[in-house]
């Protein structure tokens, strides 16, 4: 009697790990289908780290310089990659092939092209100095760009994002950081 009651013990404990191991391989199945896919690399972009940047020192505003003073950010021409590259030598061998490839764009003439991550309607009015006069850093609005490679959206930026921190500034101000011709030429 006890044998055959042991056999049905063991046999349910592997209906149940196999149960497990099924929710477990759908829950992933599910995840992929549903999760956004991980973002292109356009094919004209080289290989580009910004955490390998940030990491040698260099500053956010010396390849996008426009924060400072108009609406665009600007990206960095494959010129200004060179300025750097022609006299930079990469510490890790892996990495030669890649600055290769910048190098052959760069002879041929080939433009930077990436794939555009934060894009406001032409309805909308942003400029950066405002902000990055008054403090606000980099990361509150594009998140931790400094450990990405290629730069990935991290908060959705609509016109509530906008919102919630204007209605937080100093209330003399908050009229009019929260009127529609702010934002709204
Ligand atoms: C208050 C939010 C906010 C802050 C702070 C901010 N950005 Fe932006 N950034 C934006 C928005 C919104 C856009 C999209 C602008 C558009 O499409 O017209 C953008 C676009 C960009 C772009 C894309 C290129 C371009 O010219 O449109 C770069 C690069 C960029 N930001 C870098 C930075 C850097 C570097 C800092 C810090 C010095 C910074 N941003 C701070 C909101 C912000
Ligand atoms: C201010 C100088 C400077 C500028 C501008 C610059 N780089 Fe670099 N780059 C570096 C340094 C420094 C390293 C790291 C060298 C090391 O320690 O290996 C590096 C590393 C690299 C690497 C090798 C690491 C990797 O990610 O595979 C590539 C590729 C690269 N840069 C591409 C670019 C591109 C593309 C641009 C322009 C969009 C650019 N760089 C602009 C200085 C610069
Ligand atoms: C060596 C040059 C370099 C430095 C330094 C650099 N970036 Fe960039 N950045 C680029 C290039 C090239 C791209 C286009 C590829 C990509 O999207 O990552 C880019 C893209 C971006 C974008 C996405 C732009 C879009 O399409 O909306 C943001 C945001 C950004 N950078 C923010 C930063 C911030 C914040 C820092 C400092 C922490 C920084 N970058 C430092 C070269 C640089
Ligand atoms: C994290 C906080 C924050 C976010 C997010 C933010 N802003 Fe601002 N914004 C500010 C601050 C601070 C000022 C400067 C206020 C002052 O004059 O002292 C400002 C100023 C401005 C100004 C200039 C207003 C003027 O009359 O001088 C415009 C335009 C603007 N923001 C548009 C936007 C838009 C569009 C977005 C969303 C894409 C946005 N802001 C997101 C904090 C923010
Ligand atoms: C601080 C900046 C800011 C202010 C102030 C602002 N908006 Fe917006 N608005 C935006 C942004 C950014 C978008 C783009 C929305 C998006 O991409 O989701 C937008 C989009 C819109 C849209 C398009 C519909 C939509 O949701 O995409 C309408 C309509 C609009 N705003 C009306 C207004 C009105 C009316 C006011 C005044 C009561 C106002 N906005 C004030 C930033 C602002």
């Amino acid at each position: 009697m006890t044998m055959p009651l042991k056999r049905l013990n063991l046999d349910r404990k592997w209906v149940v790990v196999a149960g497990l191991v099924a929710l477990v391989l759908l829950a992933g199945g599910l995840y992929a289908l549903i999760s956004p896919p991980a973002q292109a690399q356009p094919s004209q972009m080289p290989a580009f780290s910004h955490q390998k940047h940030v990491e040698a020192g260099t500053q956010c505003v010396f390849c996008h310089p426009g924060v400072l003073n108009g609406p665009v950010a600007g990206m960095p021409s494959v010129a200004k990659c060179m300025g750097c590259h022609q006299n930079v030598q990469v510490s890790d061998e892996k990495d030669q092939p890649d600055v290769g490839a910048l190098t052959r764009m760069w002879e041929a003439g080939q433009p930077l092209r990436w794939t555009k991550v934060n894009d406001q309607p032409d309805f909308v009015y942003f400029s950066h100095r405002p902000h990055v006069n008054s403090g606000v850093s980099c990361e509150t609005c594009h998140g931790d760009v400094s450990h990405m490679d290629i730069a990935r959206p991290v908060y959705n930026i609509n016109m509530g994002f906008c919102l919630d921190c204007h209605r937080r500034q100093a209330p003399e101000k908050v009229e009019r950081l929260i009127d529609c011709k702010t934002c709204h030429k």
